[in-house]
């Protein structure tokens, strides 16, 4: 019995990673509004769902401190953690 309730959880934990990887993370949402979560929509607005991981992380920290030209995004990366940036950027790489 003991180890059926184990199986158990052990199922439950997997679905709820599975769920918590489909979901954008906290403040992804503000990128969506600009930066399209898809590669099939066109827009004047660089693309970042596919990008690699690290070009974002590195885009937004260079945002951040001024050594990127930027309209919008050096006040923008302001906002974000670096964790959070981290998680974002994660996200967006695993978007098709
Ligand atoms: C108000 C619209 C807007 C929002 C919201 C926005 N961006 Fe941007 N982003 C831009 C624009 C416009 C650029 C081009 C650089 C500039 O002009 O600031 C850009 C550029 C970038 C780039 C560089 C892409 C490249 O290939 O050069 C990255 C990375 C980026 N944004 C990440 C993000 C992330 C992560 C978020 C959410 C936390 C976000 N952006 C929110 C408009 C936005």
């Amino acid at each position: 019995m003991r180890h059926v309730v184990a199986a158990a959880i052990g199922c439950l934990a997997i679905a709820a990673a599975g769920v918590a990887a489909a979901q954008p993370p906290a403040g992804a949402a503000a990128c969506t509004g600009c930066h399209p979560a898809s590669a099939r929509v066109t827009s004047p607005v660089p693309r970042l769902a596919g990008l690699d991981r690290t070009a974002i992380v590195r885009a937004m920290q260079e945002f951040r401190a001024g050594q990127r030209t930027a309209t919008v995004m050096d006040r923008i990366a302001k906002g974000f953690t670096d964790d959070e940036v981290q998680a974002i950027a994660a996200w967006f790489a695993a978007q098709k």
